[in-house]
């Protein structure tokens, strides 16, 4: 089954409703690169806490970094990128284009968009010529070959040049992990469909170092702990897969390599979102050889020394929050109205508003007491208050912003101190009174329920 492509609907709401904005708009927009507006960065936060939590705080078996996105040029000679980050590039001299040589599949041709590149009369395809992913500048006042740095094109680098540093301040045995949040920078040829390829994104990666033999056991296990994450933020199973990469697809230094696929629905469909990679010794080995600085870890209790190999797993911040979006996104009819609805149907965890706080009317003290209620549940929880228009309608704009609450005061809830709360995804309603409203909305966000149910109240 092919599912619907939502992406043009989804860059217009994102862009209404102030998820993500194109960068630079107002001078017609940067190549691929993109702003997180109020909704987005909340969404985007809310998915990095995930990671950090899943894979750092609640484990005792890995530990966090944050390094520098500069780093020693001779990092990059010695993990390859200098030589080898690169993907074959084509120009067409007729219309200025450029395409990577290995998708010309995938691509059109700007003057004949049913054709592909080369298939046009006017085409002029080049010899394919390698093209370096890597942003270069310089470092200090003056523009030389000596002063070139780069801008990282993975955040996994600064993890394996801190391994001994890491390892020694916590004390840590392998195996062991460590994880970084941090953004990335690649000049991709071939940017596009929104944030799913940029050229500046964000990676939570982790490096998980392990005595040499038991990598096949230790990738087994990372492979199934990353498809349950996703799980566990409301992704659909039947649009997540695990692809195999074939011998050819193999990076040179992998032993094995799985990618957590997602179905972004439309022509794009499966596409990777998460690598789970066997790196063997490949990358400390590299650095050992390279910094001519010993890598290796000592096991004293069993009297061995070793390089430990690493089981990764890197997933783009950008990339998942794209699919949450894509799988959230739904069009409902509502019995008895004219206009259905749109609704982000986010797991609560990652809905960027928990609660709109919502009086019927603007007079009779619904104000005053919306306004002492919402500035009592913002210590506690984002929320968002409005007043403004018909209830209908700021039932609707919180449901495209995803909101899983909205809390009503109305004529009632004067006289009796309590309040209606509307729950997003059935649209039912249960009266609680207004002391108890942080209590209930936290048992719901605990138990990830967003439908009115009775035995979350009481
Ligand atoms: N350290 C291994 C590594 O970087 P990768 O497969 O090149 O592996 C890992 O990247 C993840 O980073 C991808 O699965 C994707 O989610 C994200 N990613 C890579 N390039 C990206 C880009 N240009 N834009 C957005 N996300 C990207």
């Amino acid at each position: 089954m092919t599912r619907p492509d939502v992406l043009d609907a989804l860059v217009s709401l994102a862009k209404r409703r102030g998820f993500i904005f194109q960068s630079s708009e107002i001078y017609g927009g940067t190549g691929s690169v993109w702003d997180y507006g109020p909704l987005g960065v909340e969404l985007k936060n809310n998915v990095k806490a995930r990671w950090w939590n899943a894979m750092v705080r609640e484990r005792d078996d890995v530990e966090g970094l944050d390094a520098a996105i500069l780093m020693h040029p001779k990092v990059w000679e010695a993990s390859g990128h200098v030589s080898g980050f690169s993907d074959p590039l084509v120009d067409c001299k007729a219309c200025k284009a450029r395409f990577r040589a290995d998708k010309l599949g995938d691509a059109v041709c700007p003057r004949k968009p049913s054709k592909q590149p080369g298939e046009h009369a006017d085409c002029q395809l080049t010899e394919p010529r390698q093209f370096n992913l890597m942003f270069k500048t310089f470092m200090g006042p003056v523009e030389e070959s000596a002063s070139v740095v780069y801008l990282r094109p993975e955040t996994a680098q600064g993890i394996f040049v801190n391994f001994l540093n890491v390892q020694q301040a916590t004390r840590q045995k392998v195996p062991f992990g460590i994880a970084q949040i941090g953004k990335a920078f690649r000049n991709e040829i071939t940017p596009g469909n929104f944030i799913f390829r940029t050229r500046e994104f964000e990676q939570m990666e982790m490096q998980f170092f392990v005595e040499p033999g038991t990598d096949m056991d230790w990738f087994e296990r990372w492979k199934a702990a990353r498809l349950d994450w996703h799980l566990g933020l409301g992704l659909d199973r039947d649009r997540l897969a695990f692809h195999q990469h074939t011998e050819k697809e193999l990076a040179h230094y992998a032993r094995a390599a799985f990618d957590i696929n997602f179905d972004f629905g439309g022509t794009l469909g499966f596409q990777e979102i998460e690598g789970v990679h066997n790196r063997s010794d490949f990358d400390l080995r590299q650095h050992q050889e390279h910094s001519s600085k010993k890598l290796e870890y000592v096991d004293q209790a069993n009297n061995k020394r070793y390089l430990p190999y690493v089981i990764e797993t890197s997933v783009g911040a950008d990339r998942v929050t794209l699919a949450i979006l894509v799988n959230a996104l739904r069009e409902e009819a509502v019995a008895g109205e004219q206009e259905g609805r749109t609704v982000m149907g986010f797991h609560p965890a990652l809905a960027p508003i928990k609660a709109g706080v919502f009086p019927l009317t603007k007079k009779d003290g619904q104000p005053e007491m919306a306004e002492r209620l919402a500035a009592a549940l913002r210590k506690r929880f984002p929320v968002f208050y409005d007043e403004a228009g018909a209830i209908g309608r700021r039932y609707r704009r919180q449901d495209e912003a995803g909101t899983p609450f909205g809390i009503t005061i109305d004529g009632d809830s004067t006289a009796n101190d309590d309040v209606t709360i509307r729950f997003r995804d059935d649209m039912g309603q249960i009266r609680v009174a207004t002391s108890q409203v942080a209590e209930v909305l936290s048992r719901y966000l605990e138990a990830d329920h967003v439908r009115a149910d009775s035995r979350l109240v009481g």
